[in-house]
C-alpha cells in the first residue's frame, strides 16, 4: 500500500504539532520518522491510523482519500510504544484477539495466530501471559498481534525504546526481517538516528512538526539539506565552526582553512563550516590549517582525536599507524567529502 500525506496539519489548541507535512511512502518500504522529542512523530502515526482527526490536509492510501475514513476501515496495524498487551490474556489470545473481533472462526484463528507467532519467534510461549515475558518477547507479541489483523500498513511507535542496547539491535534487525518477509508498507518511529539509518529504506527527519529532509539514510549523511540534518545525523556528531568565507578560504580567528569547494552565495558572509570527523586528515606538508591535539581516544581500529584550533574544538579520526601525542600540533587538510557550508543565520546549505 502506498501512502501519501498532503500538506498535513495537526493543532492541539495553540500547539502546532504537525506543520504542513507532505510525504510519500512507497509500497513495501520501511520508512523511519526520526526527530527529537515533541517533533510530532507519534501524532503523524495517529493521523495515519485515524485515531486522531487531521486539522487540515489529506491522507491517501493507494491514491484513495482516507482522511475521513474511520480507523477500523483503514487496514492499519499500530504497535504502541508500551506494547499495550492485554495482561489477563495469554500470548495466543493476545495475537488472536483482532481475529476474534473480526469473528474469524476459532480453528482458523488459532492457525493464523500460530503462523504469526512463528514469524516473530514466540511460538513456544503461546500459553504464557505478558507478565511472564521479557521486554523483547512482549515486543514480538505486540508485532504479531498487529500483523494478525492482516493490515496493509504497519505503524510502529518507538517499539524498541524499552529494551536494552543489545536487544535493541537484535530486535531492529528482526523488525526489518518481518517487514521484508511480509512486504507490508511500514512506518517506524524513533529518535535514535542510528536505529533509523540501519533498517530503513528512507528516513523523514522532523523538527517542530516540520519535515527537515526526506531521503535515504546515505543521502542524509552525505548530502544534508541544512545544518539541523547535518548535526542530527552521524556519530560522533559533525564538527561545527563559525567563521567567514572568502573565496574558497574559511577564516576562523587568525586561521585560514582551504576548503575543497567554493560557494557562490556565501562569499564574504558569516557561515558555519561543518565537517565529519572522518573528513579531515593530517597533511603531507603545511596546509595552513593547524590544530593542537587535546586528547586521544582509541575507538576500535582508529583513534579519535579531540582537537583545538584557537578557542574552538573539533574531533577527527586518525589511522592506527599514525602516532599522535597530546599537545602535538598537526597540520591538517580537508578531504573532498563530508565538508559542508551553511548560512550562519538560517542554517541553509551553501555547499
Ligand atoms: N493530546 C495533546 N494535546 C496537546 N498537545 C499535544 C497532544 N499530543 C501531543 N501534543 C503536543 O504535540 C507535539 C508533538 O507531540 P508528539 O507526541 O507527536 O511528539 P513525538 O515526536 O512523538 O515525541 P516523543 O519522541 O517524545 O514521543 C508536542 O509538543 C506535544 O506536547
Ligand atoms: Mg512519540
Amino acid at each position: 500500500m502506498q501512502i501519501t500525506l498532503e500538506n498535513l496539519n495537526k493543532n492541539f489548541g495553540s500547539v502546532a504539532a504537525v506543520r504542513d507535512v507532505s510525504l510519500s511512502f512507497e509500497s513495501g518500504n520501511l520508512v523511519a520518522l526520526l526527530g527529537p522529542s515533541g517533533c510530532g512523530k507519534t501524532t503523524i502515526l495517529h493521523l495515519i491510523s485515524g485515531i486522531l482527526p487531521v486539522s487540515s490536509g489529506r491522507i491517501l492510501f493507494d491514491g484513495k482519500d482516507v482522511t475521513d475514513l474511520s480507523p477500523d476501515k483503514r487496514g492499519v496495524g499500530l504497535v504502541f510504544q508500551n506494547y499495550a498487551l492485554y495482561p489477563h490474556m495469554t500470548v495466543l489470545e493476545n495475537i488472536s484477539f483482532p481475529l476474534m473481533v473480526k469473528k474469524v472462526p476459532k480453528k482458523e484463528r488459532r492457525k493464523i495466530a500460530e503462523e504469526f507467532a512463528e514469524l516473530v519467534r514466540v511460538k513456544d510461549l503461546l500459553n504464557r501471559r505478558p507478565g511472564q515475558l521479557s521486554g523483547g518477547q512482549q515486543q514480538r507479541v505486540a508485532i504479531a498481534r498487529a500483523l494478525s489483523k492482516g493490515p496493509s500498513i504497519l505503524l510502529l511507535d518507538e517499539p524498541l525504546s524499552n529494551l536494552d542496547a543489545r536487544l535493541r539491535i537484535e530486535m531492529r534487525e528482526e523488525i526489518r526481517r518481518v517487514q521484508r518477509d511480509t512486504g507490508i508498507t511500514s512506518i517506524f518511529v524513533t529518535h535514535d538516528q542510528e536505529e533509523a539509518a540501519s533498517i530503513s529504506d528512507k528516513v523523514a527527519l522532523l523538527k517542530f512538526g516540520e519535515t527537515q529532509q526526506y531521503a535515504s539514510p546515505r543521502e542524509l549523511y552525505d548530502d544534508p539539506a541544512n545544518l539541523f540534518t547535518a548535526g542530527f545525523i552521524g556519530t560522533p556528531t559533525i564538527n561545527v565552526l563559525n567563521g567567514r568565507l572568502h573565496g574558497s578560504t574559511f577564516h576562523l580567528g587568525n586561521s585560514a582553512f582551504h576548503l575543497p569547494f567554493t560557494a557562490d552565495g556565501a562569499d564574504n558572509k558569516d557561515v558555519v563550516l561543518a565537517f565529519r570527523p572522518e573528513a579531515v586528515r593530517v597533511a603531507e606538508q603545511d596546509a595552513g590549517f593547524a590544530a593542537i591535539v587535546n586528547e586521544t581516544y582509541p575507538v576500535g581500529k582508529d583513534t579519535l582525536l579531540h582537537m583545538q584550533v584557537n578557542g574552538d574544538k573539533f574531533r577527527m579520526f586518525c589511522a592506527e599507524d599514525e602516532v599522535v601525542q597530546v599537545g602535538q600540533r598537526l597540520s591538517l587538510q580537508f578531504k573532498d567529502r563530508g565538508v559542508f557550508l551553511f548560512d550562519a543565520e538560517t542554517g541553509v546549505r551553501y555547499a
